[in-house]
């Protein structure tokens, strides 16, 4: 399927804000959240535009996640994979089956991408660990 039949950017914006609904009221996450975010319209904006870059090539996203996940400090395993677990609610409720799917297999990819980057970065001495179970 060609990416521009994947899915609207509506579905996209309600993937989005869904999740950080669901973050943003997570015991775990939502405090790292919120004590970074001051503009959280801003930050939605940004993620639509990450996420429709994605999934449909919209090209609107033109940021750099990995030196700003790497500068939060105390990130662990865990909180990847209760930020995977919350995705997952997330795709699970999506009508839009294809979506739920692509959009999954790109989080998985990435947030492993990352958790690897934040420990190569922060703890370099250790070998970094996976993140198993998801
Ligand atoms: C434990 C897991 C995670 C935590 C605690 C976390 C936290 C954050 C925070 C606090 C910001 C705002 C940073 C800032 O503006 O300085 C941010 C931005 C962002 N996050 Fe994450 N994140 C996590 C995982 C992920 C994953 C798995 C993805 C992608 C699949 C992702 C994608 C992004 C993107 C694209 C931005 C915007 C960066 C920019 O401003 O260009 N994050 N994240």
């Amino acid at each position: 399927m060609a990416r521009s039949e994947l899915c609207t950017e509506e579905e996209i914006t309600t993937l989005v804000y869904g999740f950080y609904a669901r973050i943003r009221a997570d015991t775990m996450l939502g405090p790292v959240f919120n004590s970074h975010i001051n503009d959280w319209d801003k930050h939605l904006t940004i993620m639509v535009q990450f996420w429709s870059s994605l999934l449909l090539g919209a090209g609107s996203y033109t940021g750099t996640p990995m030196p700003k996940h790497v500068a939060l400090p105390g990130l662990s395993a865990n909180m990847f994979r209760q930020w995977l677990a919350l995705f997952h609610e997330t795709t699970q409720a999506l009508p839009n089956r294809h979506l739920a799917a692509r959009a999954e297999e790109y989080a998985q990819r990435i947030a492993r991408s990352l958790w690897f980057g934040y420990q190569m970065n922060n703890e370099p001495d250790r070998i970094p660990s996976e993140l198993a179970h998801v």
